[in-house]
Protein backbone atom coordinates (compact mmCIF):
# COMPACT_ATOMS: atom_id res chain seq x y z
CA UNK A 1 0.00 0.00 0.00
CA UNK A 2 1.09 3.88 -0.72
CA UNK A 3 -0.01 6.10 2.22
CA UNK A 4 -2.56 9.37 0.61
CA UNK A 5 -0.20 12.48 1.49
CA UNK A 6 -3.08 14.42 3.92
CA UNK A 7 -1.28 17.53 2.70
CA UNK A 8 -1.79 20.20 6.14
CA UNK A 9 -0.76 22.47 3.16
CA UNK A 10 -4.29 22.55 1.71
CA UNK A 11 -6.42 21.68 4.30
CA UNK A 12 -4.88 24.94 6.16
CA UNK A 13 -5.54 26.98 2.82
CA UNK A 14 -9.13 25.98 2.93
CA UNK A 15 -9.72 26.73 6.75
CA UNK A 16 -7.51 30.10 6.82
CA UNK A 17 -10.22 31.20 3.33
CA UNK A 18 -12.69 29.96 6.05
CA UNK A 19 -11.32 32.30 8.65
CA UNK A 20 -10.68 35.44 6.01
CA UNK A 21 -14.52 35.19 5.17
CA UNK A 22 -15.57 35.18 8.79
CA UNK A 23 -13.18 38.30 9.53
CA UNK A 24 -14.64 39.99 6.55
CA UNK A 25 -17.99 39.25 8.03
CA UNK A 26 -17.11 40.44 11.80
CA UNK A 27 -14.77 43.13 10.80
CA UNK A 28 -17.76 44.95 8.13
CA UNK A 29 -20.60 44.32 10.07
CA UNK A 30 -19.88 44.68 13.82
CA UNK A 31 -16.65 46.88 13.58
CA UNK A 32 -14.29 44.16 15.12
CA UNK A 33 -10.42 43.76 13.69
CA UNK A 34 -9.23 40.56 15.56
CA UNK A 35 -6.24 41.44 17.09
CA UNK A 36 -2.90 39.45 18.08
CA UNK A 37 0.21 40.43 19.59
CA UNK A 38 3.15 37.70 19.20
CA UNK A 39 6.32 38.52 21.83
CA UNK A 40 9.90 37.29 21.08
CA UNK A 41 12.20 37.06 23.67
CA UNK A 42 15.73 37.09 22.45
CA UNK A 43 16.74 36.13 18.50
CA UNK A 44 16.31 31.81 18.21
CA UNK A 45 16.55 31.55 14.55
CA UNK A 46 13.37 28.90 14.93
CA UNK A 47 11.36 30.90 17.47
CA UNK A 48 12.11 34.27 14.95
CA UNK A 49 10.84 32.12 11.92
CA UNK A 50 7.59 30.68 13.61
CA UNK A 51 6.50 34.25 14.85
CA UNK A 52 7.37 35.93 11.56
CA UNK A 53 5.44 33.30 9.94
CA UNK A 54 2.85 33.55 12.51
CA UNK A 55 2.54 37.51 11.71
CA UNK A 56 2.63 37.31 8.32
CA UNK A 57 -0.32 35.10 8.60
CA UNK A 58 -2.27 37.07 10.89
CA UNK A 59 -2.01 40.34 8.26
CA UNK A 60 -3.18 38.02 5.48
CA UNK A 61 -6.37 37.17 7.64
CA UNK A 62 -6.78 40.68 8.13
CA UNK A 63 -6.28 40.90 11.70
CA UNK A 64 -4.32 43.79 13.61
CA UNK A 65 -1.44 42.47 14.25
CA UNK A 66 1.77 43.83 16.77
CA UNK A 67 5.10 41.76 17.14
CA UNK A 68 7.16 43.00 20.10
CA UNK A 69 10.69 41.71 20.39
CA UNK A 70 12.66 41.68 23.35
CA UNK A 71 16.06 41.30 24.22
CA UNK A 72 17.31 37.77 25.35
CA UNK A 73 18.13 39.66 28.69
CA UNK A 74 15.10 40.73 29.69
CA UNK A 75 14.07 40.67 33.23
CA UNK A 76 10.88 38.24 34.83
CA UNK A 77 9.71 41.50 36.12
CA UNK A 78 9.58 43.47 32.82
CA UNK A 79 8.02 40.97 31.00
CA UNK A 80 5.24 40.03 33.08
CA UNK A 81 4.88 44.08 33.06
CA UNK A 82 4.44 43.62 29.42
CA UNK A 83 2.04 41.11 29.33
CA UNK A 84 -0.20 43.17 31.33
CA UNK A 85 -0.12 45.78 29.55
CA UNK A 86 -1.37 43.58 26.73
CA UNK A 87 -3.95 41.94 29.15
CA UNK A 88 -5.33 45.48 29.11
CA UNK A 89 -5.44 46.44 25.48
CA UNK A 90 -8.85 45.95 24.44
CA UNK A 91 -7.52 46.09 20.69
CA UNK A 92 -5.60 42.83 21.57
CA UNK A 93 -7.45 39.96 21.26
CA UNK A 94 -4.97 37.18 21.66
CA UNK A 95 -1.35 37.25 23.66
CA UNK A 96 0.95 34.43 22.11
CA UNK A 97 4.53 34.55 23.62
CA UNK A 98 6.56 32.04 21.97
CA UNK A 99 8.28 29.73 23.98
CA UNK A 100 11.06 28.22 25.01
CA UNK A 101 12.06 31.57 27.30
CA UNK A 102 15.65 32.16 28.36
CA UNK A 103 16.49 30.05 31.55
CA UNK A 104 16.30 33.18 33.72
CA UNK A 105 12.11 33.55 33.24
CA UNK A 106 10.13 31.51 35.05
CA UNK A 107 8.25 29.91 31.76
CA UNK A 108 5.01 28.71 34.37
CA UNK A 109 4.79 32.44 35.50
CA UNK A 110 4.47 34.04 32.52
CA UNK A 111 2.21 31.76 30.71
CA UNK A 112 -0.15 32.27 34.04
CA UNK A 113 0.03 36.18 33.94
CA UNK A 114 -1.82 35.75 30.30
CA UNK A 115 -5.84 36.76 30.36
CA UNK A 116 -7.39 33.15 29.50
CA UNK A 117 -9.79 34.78 27.95
CA UNK A 118 -6.55 35.92 25.60
CA UNK A 119 -4.83 32.72 25.97
CA UNK A 120 -4.51 32.05 22.31
CA UNK A 121 -1.98 29.53 22.77
CA UNK A 122 -4.59 27.33 24.97
CA UNK A 123 -1.41 26.80 27.52
CA UNK A 124 -2.44 28.81 30.62
CA UNK A 125 -3.61 25.99 33.38
CA UNK A 126 -7.42 27.38 33.07
CA UNK A 127 -7.19 26.31 29.72
CA UNK A 128 -5.50 23.44 30.07
CA UNK A 129 -8.04 22.42 32.70
CA UNK A 130 -11.13 23.41 30.89
CA UNK A 131 -9.81 20.64 28.51
CA UNK A 132 -9.55 18.07 30.39
CA UNK A 133 -13.16 18.59 31.80
CA UNK A 134 -14.25 18.34 28.30
CA UNK A 135 -15.25 22.10 28.03
CA UNK A 136 -11.95 23.85 26.30
CA UNK A 137 -11.92 27.23 25.74
CA UNK A 138 -8.99 27.55 23.39
CA UNK A 139 -7.62 24.47 22.33
CA UNK A 140 -3.43 24.63 21.90
CA UNK A 141 -3.06 24.84 18.20
CA UNK A 142 -0.88 22.38 17.14
CA UNK A 143 -2.85 19.19 18.59
CA UNK A 144 -6.42 21.14 17.12
CA UNK A 145 -4.34 21.04 14.06
CA UNK A 146 -3.84 17.44 14.30
CA UNK A 147 -7.45 16.81 14.84
CA UNK A 148 -8.86 18.82 12.34
CA UNK A 149 -6.21 17.27 9.92
CA UNK A 150 -8.14 13.88 10.86
CA UNK A 151 -11.31 15.13 10.53
CA UNK A 152 -11.36 16.49 7.37
CA UNK A 153 -8.87 13.82 5.83
CA UNK A 154 -12.33 11.54 6.69
CA UNK A 155 -10.23 9.13 9.45
CA UNK A 156 -12.57 7.30 11.83
CA UNK A 157 -11.66 8.71 14.89
CA UNK A 158 -13.98 7.09 17.34
CA UNK A 159 -13.08 4.20 18.62
CA UNK A 160 -10.07 4.11 16.88
CA UNK A 161 -7.12 3.00 18.68
CA UNK A 162 -4.48 6.07 18.87
CA UNK A 163 -1.31 6.43 20.01
CA UNK A 164 0.63 9.08 20.70
CA UNK A 165 4.42 8.92 21.02
CA UNK A 166 5.56 12.15 23.45
CA UNK A 167 3.83 13.27 26.32
CA UNK A 168 4.84 16.82 26.37
CA UNK A 169 2.65 19.71 27.54
CA UNK A 170 2.31 21.27 23.90
CA UNK A 171 1.22 18.15 22.14
CA UNK A 172 1.57 14.75 23.58
CA UNK A 173 -0.42 15.28 26.27
CA UNK A 174 -3.13 17.76 25.07
CA UNK A 175 -3.90 15.48 22.05
CA UNK A 176 -4.18 12.36 23.82
CA UNK A 177 -6.87 14.72 25.95
CA UNK A 178 -8.76 16.17 23.24
CA UNK A 179 -8.81 12.56 21.58
CA UNK A 180 -10.61 10.88 24.66
CA UNK A 181 -13.28 13.22 24.84
CA UNK A 182 -16.67 12.46 24.56
CA UNK A 183 -17.68 14.80 21.46
CA UNK A 184 -17.22 14.77 18.22
CA UNK A 185 -13.80 14.24 16.08
CA UNK A 186 -12.78 12.00 19.31
CA UNK A 187 -13.63 9.24 21.33
CA UNK A 188 -11.14 7.53 20.82
CA UNK A 189 -9.15 4.98 22.83
CA UNK A 190 -5.65 6.88 23.44
CA UNK A 191 -2.14 5.16 24.65
CA UNK A 192 0.53 7.53 25.27
CA UNK A 193 4.19 6.11 25.06
CA UNK A 194 7.21 7.94 25.68
CA UNK A 195 11.18 7.54 27.01
CA UNK A 196 10.23 5.27 29.54
CA UNK A 197 8.03 2.88 27.76
CA UNK A 198 9.06 -0.43 28.40
CA UNK A 199 7.98 -1.69 24.24
CA UNK A 200 7.42 1.32 22.06
CA UNK A 201 6.64 -0.98 19.03
CA UNK A 202 4.60 -3.35 20.96
CA UNK A 203 1.83 -0.23 21.20
CA UNK A 204 2.67 1.42 18.10
CA UNK A 205 1.73 -1.79 16.42
CA UNK A 206 -1.43 -1.83 17.34
CA UNK A 207 -2.45 1.66 16.41
CA UNK A 208 -5.14 2.51 14.13
CA UNK A 209 -3.68 6.01 14.13
CA UNK A 210 -0.27 6.66 15.23
CA UNK A 211 0.59 10.76 16.02
CA UNK A 212 4.35 11.01 16.83
CA UNK A 213 5.63 13.97 18.53
CA UNK A 214 8.92 12.75 20.28
CA UNK A 215 11.64 15.50 19.01
CA UNK A 216 13.86 12.57 17.02
CA UNK A 217 14.33 12.21 13.71
CA UNK A 218 13.17 8.25 12.60
CA UNK A 219 11.70 7.41 15.97
CA UNK A 220 9.13 5.67 14.46
CA UNK A 221 10.78 3.25 11.07
CA UNK A 222 7.84 1.18 9.01
CA UNK A 223 8.30 -2.10 11.53
CA UNK A 224 6.72 0.03 13.88
CA UNK A 225 3.81 0.28 12.14
CA UNK A 226 0.62 -1.76 11.37
CA UNK A 227 -0.86 -1.89 7.59
CA UNK A 228 -3.21 0.55 6.97
CA UNK A 229 -2.20 3.24 9.80
CA UNK A 230 -2.97 6.62 9.61
CA UNK A 231 0.43 8.39 10.93
CA UNK A 232 0.43 12.28 11.96
CA UNK A 233 4.52 12.99 12.14
CA UNK A 234 4.43 16.14 14.18
CA UNK A 235 8.18 16.40 14.88
CA UNK A 236 10.24 19.57 13.12
CA UNK A 237 14.16 18.40 13.15
CA UNK A 238 16.28 20.92 11.81
CA UNK A 239 19.18 18.05 10.12
CA UNK A 240 21.05 20.56 8.48
CA UNK A 241 20.76 23.95 6.01
CA UNK A 242 20.41 24.23 1.85
CA UNK A 243 19.90 27.29 -0.63
CA UNK A 244 16.96 28.74 -0.55
CA UNK A 245 14.80 28.24 -3.89
CA UNK A 246 13.32 31.50 -3.80
CA UNK A 247 16.49 33.17 -3.40
CA UNK A 248 19.82 30.75 -3.53
CA UNK A 249 21.99 33.69 -1.62
CA UNK A 250 20.14 32.91 1.44
CA UNK A 251 19.75 29.33 3.70
CA UNK A 252 17.24 27.49 4.90
CA UNK A 253 16.72 24.98 7.03
CA UNK A 254 16.31 21.39 5.94
CA UNK A 255 13.29 19.65 8.05
CA UNK A 256 13.17 16.57 8.82
CA UNK A 257 10.20 15.12 10.96
CA UNK A 258 10.17 11.75 13.39
CA UNK A 259 8.95 9.14 11.04
CA UNK A 260 10.39 7.46 8.64
CA UNK A 261 8.33 8.95 5.75
CA UNK A 262 10.10 6.98 2.64
CA UNK A 263 9.73 3.45 4.58
CA UNK A 264 6.51 4.17 6.83
CA UNK A 265 5.01 5.50 3.50
CA UNK A 266 4.34 2.24 1.72
CA UNK A 267 2.93 0.82 4.75
CA UNK A 268 0.48 3.29 6.00
CA UNK A 269 -3.06 3.95 4.76
CA UNK A 270 -2.26 8.04 5.13
CA UNK A 271 0.49 10.45 6.69
CA UNK A 272 1.61 13.47 7.16
CA UNK A 273 4.76 14.91 5.04
CA UNK A 274 7.37 17.19 6.85
CA UNK A 275 6.89 20.21 6.13
CA UNK A 276 3.52 20.56 4.44
CA UNK A 277 2.04 18.76 7.13
CA UNK A 278 1.37 19.87 11.02
CA UNK A 279 3.29 22.96 10.35
CA UNK A 280 0.85 25.02 8.40
CA UNK A 281 -2.00 23.89 10.93
CA UNK A 282 -0.44 25.12 13.63
CA UNK A 283 -0.60 28.57 12.69
CA UNK A 284 -4.02 28.68 11.45
CA UNK A 285 -5.69 27.21 14.54
CA UNK A 286 -3.48 29.93 16.35
CA UNK A 287 -5.47 32.20 13.82
CA UNK A 288 -8.90 30.71 14.33
CA UNK A 289 -8.50 30.72 18.41
CA UNK A 290 -7.63 34.51 17.68
CA UNK A 291 -10.95 35.32 15.73
CA UNK A 292 -12.41 33.40 18.46
CA UNK A 293 -11.47 35.45 21.24
CA UNK A 294 -12.05 38.72 19.49
CA UNK A 295 -16.04 37.32 19.29
CA UNK A 296 -16.05 36.03 22.71
CA UNK A 297 -14.84 39.75 24.13
CA UNK A 298 -16.95 41.10 22.50
CA UNK A 299 -20.41 38.99 23.86
CA UNK A 300 -20.34 37.28 20.50
CA UNK A 301 -21.02 33.41 20.17
CA UNK A 302 -17.63 31.45 19.01
N1 LIG B 1 7.15 26.97 20.73
C1 LIG B 1 6.98 25.84 20.01
N2 LIG B 1 5.68 25.68 19.70
C2 LIG B 1 5.02 26.71 20.25
C3 LIG B 1 3.65 27.10 20.26
O1 LIG B 1 2.77 26.45 19.73
N3 LIG B 1 3.38 28.27 20.93
C4 LIG B 1 4.33 28.99 21.55
N4 LIG B 1 3.95 30.09 22.18
N5 LIG B 1 5.60 28.66 21.56
C5 LIG B 1 5.93 27.52 20.90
Amino acid sequence: MTAKIISGKEVAAQIREEIKEATEKLTNENSIVPGLVTILVGDDPASRSYVTAKQRTSKELGFYSVQDSQEADITEEVLLALVDKYNNDPKIHGILVQLPLPKHINETKVLLAIDPNKDVDGFHPINVGKLMIGEANFLPCTPAGIQQLLMRSGTQIEGAEVVVVGRSNIVGKPIANILIQKQDGANATVTVCHTRTRDMAAHTKRADILIVAAGVPNAVTADMVKEGAVVIDVGVNRVGEKPSKKDPNRMVAILKGDVDFDGVKEKASAITPVPGGVGPMTITMLMLNTLKAARLANGLEA
